[in-house]
């Protein structure tokens, strides 16, 4: 059987945030660096499946729900079997910081921004996350 190619894209302020509030900690920002970002996670993600769990996935905007397969993680699922399900394909995990702790080790390839934010979080990058299995 085909395996599954696991990756992530994902972006991060100056010191690692990664979420605020349930949104991205920059949200509203209309500088080049965010819009651009925001334009490159959905078109590298296009056609391919994207796994996250149930409060990033509900930030997913309607424009992007459509030319992306969206699939919902919960922490009662077994993370080799959801994986199993796509063989052949390429999945993206989309976080948030638990998923991306259960996922880390399927994970091939990690395409990280860091965006010009200096600002509050209160959700962060785990360096640990890159070394994992
Ligand atoms: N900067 C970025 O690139 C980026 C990317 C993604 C998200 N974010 C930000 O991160 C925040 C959202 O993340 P979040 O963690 O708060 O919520 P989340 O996306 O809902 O992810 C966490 C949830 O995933 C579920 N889950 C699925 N598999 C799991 C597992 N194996 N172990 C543990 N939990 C698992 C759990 O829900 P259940 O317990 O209900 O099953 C858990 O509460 C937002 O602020 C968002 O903007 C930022």
């Amino acid at each position: 059987m085909q395996r599954t190619i696991v990756r992530v894209v994902c972006a991060v302020g100056r010191s690692g945030q990664l979420g605020l509030d349930g949104r991205l900690p920059w949200e509203g920002n209309r500088g080049r660096e965010f819009v651009d970002d925001v334009a490159r996670f959905f078109e590298i993600t296009r056609g391919h499946v994207l796994m996250a769990g149930p409060r990033t996935i509900a930030s997913v905007p309607d424009f992007a729900r459509l030319d992306r397969e969206l699939f919902v993680l919960r922490s009662s699922m077994e993370p080799e079997e959801i994986l199993r399900r796509f063989p052949g394909r390429v999945v993206f995990i989309g976080g948030g910081p638990p998923v991306w702790t259960a996922y880390a080790r399927f994970v091939s390839h990690w395409d990280i921004t860091r965006l010009p934010y200096d600002g509050p979080a209160d959700r962060w990058f785990d360096p640990n996350w890159l070394v994992r299995g």
